[in-house]
């Protein structure tokens, strides 16, 4: 027992791949794991027993550097010292006291927080959710609300959870939607302005002023005249960068355009942050690049750190009209809202969102040197620490090349780099924002023995 703690208090600082994963331990939880939990979105068997800052160790003594961070939730790093010792506090006054029917000054203060870093100098209300997909249910509803409107659109591409009203937004894989009709009615889906790959042919790296133009046309010429009348549409609602459909970033002047044409016909713009909220692009939040305040903005990943928690972040006028219309049992939960406190004090403390932009340029450029050495990848796009790369049979068609991806990313584990995939053939390259410059090569180094692997 005690050489167990000492050597649970050793220094996690470097990649160390004692046995190749995944080590006899691993694979007994595996299956463990098989034999007991439902099937759902498995990427690697990676076993985790404890995890500090970047690093992860496994049950077989393996040290992985995570450039996962757990789906972008860990951005301040795992089991940040001041954020572990708020909750900590926390855990032996009170843990739950349903902040939707009582009152807590925890709650209060979380919210309070949070109407202070969105974007919007308007004034602003939170409600508090568990997930990323409660977040987009309740903006839907409040959106229905508001607007006594019915109807929403979406881009294809992208991601807003799985639940059957989140569901109908989902268009970024169609496994997702496999025996599953039908979900909500009334969601139209129309093209994203993906620079690397659009049905227009446009090359929107060469010509983003075309490429906003193009989708733009589409809404207003073609979907608004035919079948969906805009005074029909409730809401928009997108993902400022798509993250499940391939870290896919549009033209910078695109959301400041749809802005305007939503604003003419009175339709709320709802911006999911889930993934690219939280100093993750090197903003605060990314719908700051693009220069939009959103009505609407969907919360949740690294909101609290790893305690599970959402919020959507909505401008004062668009609260529901009475009480009761919508509501849950532990959202804005103590322990959650502590952790989200203490998460928005310790990125000002660290100046987090300023090292992801930093950083996020050291990555950008390491990443542009791999491709330069390997002719499969054929993009590599992203903004602050949300970087990527797509792996292609040939760079002019730009053929998705998943197989080659989903080895990458199972060599580069073997190499002691946690990645996730994205998207039909890229890899999302996403490290807590503490990361700093030596861990960064170290990452793209184990990237590289991987490629050179799997390849
Ligand atoms: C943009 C976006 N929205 C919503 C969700 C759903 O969030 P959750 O898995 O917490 O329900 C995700 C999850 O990946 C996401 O990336």
């Amino acid at each position: 027992m005690i050489m167990q703690e000492e050597k649970h208090e050793k220094v996690m600082n470097k990649i160390a791949i004692r046995i190749t994963p995944p080590g006899p331990e691993a694979k007994k939880i595996v299956e463990l794991d098989e034999k007991y939990l439902v099937k759902s979105t498995k990427s690697l068997p990676i076993v985790a027993r404890r995890a500090a800052g970047v690093f992860v160790e496994d049950v077989d003594d393996n040290v992985y550097l995570d450039f996962a961070s757990g789906i972008s939730v860990v951005n301040m790093g795992h089991v940040h010292p001041e954020i572990t010792a708020r909750v900590q506090q926390q855990l032996h006054k009170l843990w739950h006291f349903a902040g939707t029917d009582y009152y807590y000054k925890e709650q209060v203060d979380a919210a309070k927080a949070l109407t202070e870093i969105t974007p919007g100098k308007f004034g602003k209300k939170v409600f508090f959710t568990n997930s990323g997909t409660e977040s987009n249910e309740a903006a839907i509803k409040i959106a229905k609300a508001y607007t006594k409107r019915q109807q929403f659109v979406a881009f294809i591409g992208g991601f807003h959870g799985r639940t059957q009203g989140a569901l109908s937004f989902t268009a970024s894989r169609a496994i997702h939607h496999k025996g599953l009709f039908p979900s909500m009615p009334g969601v139209e889906h129309v093209p994203f302005p993906n620079p690397y790959r659009n049905p227009f042919g446009i090359d929107g790296y060469e010509n983003p002023d075309e490429l906003t133009s193009r989708t733009l046309d589409f809404i207003e010429k073609y979907v608004f005249p035919t079948y969906t009348p805009p005074e029909n549409i409730a809401a928009f609602l997108a993902e400022p960068i798509q993250g499940e459909g391939g870290y896919i970033v549009p033209p910078m002047n695109f959301y400041r355009k749809l802005k305007k044409l939503l604003d003419e016909h009175g339709i709320i713009l709802i911006m999911d942050e889930v993934q690219t909220g939280f100093g993750r692009t090197g903003k605060f939040f990314a719908s700051e690049h693009f220069g939009v305040e959103p009505e609407v903005m969907s919360l949740a990943k690294s909101i609290a750190s790893g305690i599970p928690m959402g919020a959507i972040v909505v401008k004062n006028e668009l609260d529901f009209p009475e009480f009761g219309l919508h509501s849950n049992t532990f959202g804005g939960n103590v322990l959650a809202s502590v952790a989200c406190i203490a998460t928005i004090e310790a990125m000002k403390k660290e100046r987090a969102v300023e090292n992801s932009e930093k950083m996020g340029k050291v990555l950008r450029k390491r990443l542009v040197e791999l491709q330069e050495k390997f002719p499969q990848i054929g993009d590599v796009r992203g903004l602050g620490l949300m970087q990527a790369i797509d792996f292609v049979k040939d760079h002019k068609t730009k053929e998705p090349d998943t197989k080659l991806r989903d080895r990458v990313e199972y060599t580069a584990f073997q190499n002691g780099l946690l990645l996730l995939s994205t998207g039909l053939s890229a890899i999302r390259i996403i490290p807590p924002l503490i990361v700093n410059e030596s861990q960064i090569d170290m990452g793209v180094e184990a990237l590289e023995k991987g490629i050179k692997a799997a390849l």
